[in-house]
């Protein structure tokens, strides 16, 4: 069989890594191509995650880069669409929402490849999203879904797809999550910044609901700085985010604005924190298996096992929510949470067991 693993964008490299090492055990039945779009492309959005997590160089880079919406769709689809036509493959995996996950299962299916989606059939519900487009236009066209939760299951069945195309394996992003946890290495800022065990905020923000509106960012900020009640704030900024910040100026004694953070200084701050901000929501499953108290900075999830069962509370994006939430934390009675069924590390080998029947 001739698979091509898709990946382009930061969240998706923690989610392919433990498939392709399972996949390295049956190269003589299964032959993989892995293919990065160039969604993403700084040393810290892409190449750390490359080296800290193991992952062999791409056979190919289609060079995308930065772009609106479209911009990126198209030039995905045209450089992926051209790399198939001069050697097809049988079957596509894409894995999660972004981007390139659509635009290479179009190209894909389009020339009769079938599609492979990975994480499958979870809905925020929230059309506003890029994300969301993706994932409804990706899940239409897809073959063989590899869910991650019964709520992914429940939302495929209700669009009509076949019971025998939904294939509940669990979460590759927690293969990585487990497998990685003995080396997670402490950044450099916790000395400088002095941290201390379970004495500090983690902070991320990226969506545009977030952060393309300089007054709700700062709101939002101003609030999390008030409720953290002189607790370090540990804040690495994505690209898209400091863009916007540094308009608005924000000056507070205990927030520390750092750069991204490779993939095992990010969890190492996680894994020791007292809480998590975010409105990321593969952060919200990392913090539910960590069992680490989340607030999360939307007003939809598309991952609700990590409020029913995990860590997580859904704060929404209004900033005068987050008090609230804030003096709970506080209180020391954030509820204990539990992990969501098959998010057991084993999930890849689940998989690729899968694939080897197909
Ligand atoms: C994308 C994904 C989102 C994911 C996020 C994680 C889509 C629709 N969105 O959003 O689901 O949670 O990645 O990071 O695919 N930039 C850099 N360096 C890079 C990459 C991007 O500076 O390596 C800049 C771009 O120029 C752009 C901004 O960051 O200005 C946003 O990047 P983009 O890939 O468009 O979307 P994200 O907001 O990162």
């Amino acid at each position: 069989m001739k698979l091509d693993i898709i990946a382009g964008a930061r969240p998706n490299f923690m989610k392919i890594a433990p498939i392709i090492e399972e996949l390295e055990k049956h190269t003589d039945k299964i032959k993989y191509r892995l293919i990065h779009t160039g969604q993403h492309y700084d040393k810290k959005m892409s190449g750390s995650f490359f080296e800290q997590l193991g992952i062999p160089q791409p056979n190919v880079n289609l060079e995308v880069g930065s772009g609106t919406q479209a911009e990126q769709t198209a030039r995905i689809m045209e450089r992926y669409e051209a790399l198939l036509l001069k050697e097809i493959a049988d079957w596509v995996l894409v894995v999660g929402d972004v981007t390139s996950t659509m635009a290479c299962s179009i190209a894909a299916k389009k020339l009769g490849v079938g599609v492979i989606h990975v994480e499958g059939g979870i809905r925020s519900n929230d059309i506003t999203m890029p994300e969301e487009i993706n994932r409804m236009v990706t899940d239409s066209i897809t073959d063989i879904f590899y869910t991650t939760s019964e709520v992914a299951n429940e939302n495929l069945r209700l669009l009509g797809h076949k019971e025998n195309k939904i294939k509940y394996v669990g979460n590759t992003m927690i293969d990585t999550l487990l497998k990685n946890m003995p080396k997670f290495i402490k950044p450099n800022d916790w000395d400088r910044i002095g941290l201390k065990e379970k004495q500090y905020f983690v902070m991320t923000l990226h969506r545009p609901a977030n952060v393309d509106e300089d007054g709700n960012l700062k709101m939002l900020i101003d609030e999390i700085v008030k409720g953290a009640k002189g607790m370090p704030i540990v804040f690495p900024v994505h690209p898209r985010t400091a863009k916007n910040l540094k308009s608005i100026g924000i000056d507070a004694p205990n927030l520390f604005m750092i750069e991204p953070l490779g993939y095992l200084e990010f969890n190492y701050l996680v894994k020791n924190a007292f809480a998590v901000v975010t409105d990321s929501g593969g952060i919200t499953e990392e913090t539910t298996v960590m069992k680490i108290p989340c607030i999360t900075l939307r007003d939809n999830t598309e991952r609700p096992e990590t409020i029913t069962i995990g860590t997580n509370e859904l704060v929404g994006t209004n900033p005068k929510n987050i008090a609230p939430f804030m003096a709970k934390l506080h209180s020391g009675d954030w509820k204990p949470g539990s992990i969501p069924k098959l998010w057991d590390g084993k999930t890849s080998e689940r998989i690729v067991a899968d694939l080897l029947n197909l």
